[in-house]
């Protein structure tokens, strides 16, 4: 007779031990949310020891729950970065909206997978419904437009592209290969992110056929340029096949005028794909949408939940014009060990034959409910808001004698350098190169010191601070106590460094 496995419910911990863990957890949320503004917005610890204080080798048994919360809460206040801290302003980090969250966990609790529809119906629509609205509703894009979440920007930007690619290459590229026809020609501006330049690596274009379109003095993408350029290419026997527009560059928030560039690739056949990662959501504040205008024509758009709408990561989104493309893009002929009985169930679309994510997690649950929970006027002020921010931090840094505006502020993000005030004018042999140096090193010490935090971005070769303001707890008097950290650390540091000759 079969021996019959006895039950082993070691993992399978019951309601009441579950509610008391969890409970544990939110009272480190809340400690997190009452100490935030408080705590250093990073503890300066070196690798070595963050590793001491947060690896643990696996037990054997289980570790006991007082001493996992215990573990966890060290974890969260000692050994954390917290991009949610009312004076981080670095890169494009959202802050984290509390109801994202709480909905995480619950996502995490019942544990669909998006990847088909049967496993995740309520999932799957409110994912389909919520890239509707983003497409349609937010950017203005035809019926027939859609997309699908993504980790970030990095796969919405490559799975865009791989929809271009295989749209507009004019031979069957998967069938047959990158290299059965001339070569595809991709077209980004000098201020791209780096991760389209990736895209178009992975996707067997080859650095040689990516063109960095010039920009002009407000960092936008230079239209005379791309119609040359692309002309050029084509005499030359290439297939340019996708511009990238930047809805908001990550060095400055530059926009580019998207509506000439929808009209180059309308009259060269090319795909639009705008990278709207971080300016996207601004669409949504009545002052900053006019700058928007083309977007609605663009074939596909990339854009992140989990910067400046504020989710917690990782969520980022893909849009496209026309979702057939998108399924034609990924859509595996036959997959044997998936069969779906269309004569007897109802179901609707899966997802994982939209991507390139097979199993997929229930990430459209925490940017819904962060829009349903704080609706769509209080974003609009909100991202309204940080671009005031980031103009107000602009105009302090402007009427200083001590610092530099390094270019007129876009969307959320201000570029400054520190300049000492006595320091010899513009065109003096070796100053350029002092600033740079100075103003590293006093990027490096605010990042060290805690009291707040910012990134920088190279402008025309110069080194500069930057402040990216995409999180709803910074106000005025964060980037006050910026500057003032920054010009004391400058002062002190320029005494230290200054060479002689200056
Ligand atoms: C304009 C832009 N595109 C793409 C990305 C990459 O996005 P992610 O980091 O979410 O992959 C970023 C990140 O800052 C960005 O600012």
């Amino acid at each position: 007779m079969a021996e019959r496995p006895e039950p082993v419910r070691d993992l399978d911990w019951d309601p009441a031990r579950a509610r008391t863990f969890v409970d544990g957890v939110a009272d480190i949320y809340e400690d997190l949310l009452i100490r935030l503004p408080e705590l250093p917005v990073i503890v300066d610890r070196g690798v070595g020891e963050v590793r001491a204080g947060v690896v643990v080798d696996v037990p054997d048994e289980p570790m006991p729950e007082v001493e996992l919360l215990e573990y966890l809460r060290r974890m969260t206040f000692d050994h954390s970065a917290l991009p949610g801290h009312p004076r981080f302003s670095a890169y494009v980090s959202g802050a984290g909206t509390v109801p994202g969250a709480a909905a995480d966990l619950l996502a995490s609790g019942i544990n669909m997978n998006v990847g088909g529809w049967r496993l995740s119906p309520s999932a799957t629509e409110i994912e389909m419904a919520l890239t509707r609205w983003f497409a349609q509703r937010m950017f203005g894009m035809p019926g027939g437009s859609g997309g699908a979440l993504t980790s970030g920007g990095a796969l919405a930007n490559l799975i865009a592209l791989k929809v271009a690619r295989d749209a507009r290459a004019g031979w069957d590229v998967r069938a047959d290969g990158i290299a059965a026809g001339p070569p595809l020609g991709f077209y980004l501006s000098s201020e791209t992110h780096v991760v389209s330049d990736r895209a178009a690596d992975m996707l067997g274009v080859g650095a040689a056929n990516v063109r960095h379109v010039p920009v002009d003095d407000g960092y936008r993408m230079r239209i005379d340029e791309l119609r040359a350029m692309v002309a050029r290419d084509r005499d030359d026997g290439m297939r340019p096949v996708a511009a990238v527009a930047n809805a908001g560059t990550v060095s400055t928030g530059a926009v580019d005028d998207l509506d000439a560039i929808a009209d180059v690739c309308r009259d060269e056949g090319m795909w639009l794909h705008v990278d709207a990662a971080y300016g996207g959501p601004a669409v949504l504040a009545d002052d900053l949408r006019p700058l928007f205008a083309g977007i609605e024509r663009a074939d596909s758009i990339a854009f992140d939940p989990h910067k400046w709408l504020y989710t917690p990561l990782p969520g980022g989104c893909v849009l496209v014009r026309d979702m057939e493309l998108m399924r034609h893009a990924f859509d595996p002929d036959h997959v044997a060990y998936i069969v779906k009985d269309e004569e007897h169930t109802d179901w609707g679309i899966d997802l994982s034959r939209y991507s390139p994510n097979f199993s997929r997690g229930f990430w459209a649950l925490k940017v819904w409910i962060s829009l349903l929970a704080h609706g769509r006027d209080a974003y609009a002020r909100r991202i309204s808001h940080d671009a005031a921010l980031a103009r107000y931090l602009g105009a302090v840094v402007d009427e200083r004698a001590d610092f530099e505006l390094m270019t007129p502020v876009g969307l959320s993000i201000a570029c400054f350098r520190y300049v000492p005030a006595n320091l010899p004018g513009p065109g003096a042999d070796g100053r350029e190169e002092y600033l740079d140096r100075l103003n590293q090193r006093i990027m490096t010490s605010i990042q060290l010191g805690g009291r707040a935090y910012c990134s920088n971005a190279v402008l025309g070769g110069r080194f500069c601070l930057r402040s990216c303001i995409v999180n709803f707890r910074t106000e005025a008097d964060d980037l006050d106590a910026l500057v003032e950290v920054a010009a004391e650390l400058g002062a002190a540091l320029d005494a230290e460094l200054r060479p002689p000759e200056l």
